[in-house]
């Protein structure tokens, strides 16, 4: 079974904001990594993981609808945050953007209409409700631990112990 041109297409760009995604976690653990946040560090390294099979996910279904996937280039990311809060704001804010991509690509497949792709896209869009969610609870824990030394340090303790466990 083949896909659309237009399905093809928007597969082919979202295969892309996932490794984009994947990238960006990969430089994010880096600076947690550098920066003494070893609990954040785990926790993004495991996120970039997280969105490469996201991004197989899609090849490999398109593959064996035998409409060979592209396999994008993504330019280096660009991440240096001001803190680990604001990092957890970009990560949510990537979060969001990749939430568009499913919701716009989800669309895309009932006006066409594809159904071939709405099973697989319904599973992303889930998962990125709860990938939002994951963000936002860590990002509420600075108002409700706080923002001083012991307080983040804390926040990457908890980080530490949510890896592996999404
Ligand atoms: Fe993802
Ligand atoms: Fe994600």
């Amino acid at each position: 079974m083949k896909l659309s041109d237009e399905m093809t297409t928007a597969l082919n760009d979202h295969i892309t904001l996932e490794l984009a995604a994947s990238q960006f976690y990969l430089s994010a653990a880096g600076w947690c990594e550098v920066s003494g946040y070893d609990g954040g560090a785990a926790y993004l390294y495991a996120q970039a993981d997280e969105e490469r099979a996201h991004m197989l996910k899609i090849i490999k279904f398109m593959n064996s609808l035998g409409v060979r996937a592209a396999i994008p280039a993504v330019p280096q990311p660009d991440v240096n945050p001001e803190s680990l809060e604001n990092l957890l704001s970009m990560s949510l804010a990537n979060e969001q953007s990749v939430t568009a991509s499913i919701n716009n690509t989800l669309s895309l497949a009932y006006k066409l209409p594809e159904y071939s792709v709405i099973d697989l896209l319904e599973w992303f869009a889930t998962e990125q409700v709860h990938e939002e969610t994951k963000f936002e609870a860590i990002l509420q824990k600075f108002d409700t631990i706080g923002r001083d030394g012991l307080a983040v340090a804390e926040i990457d303790k908890i980080l530490a112990s949510s890896t592996g466990g999404e």
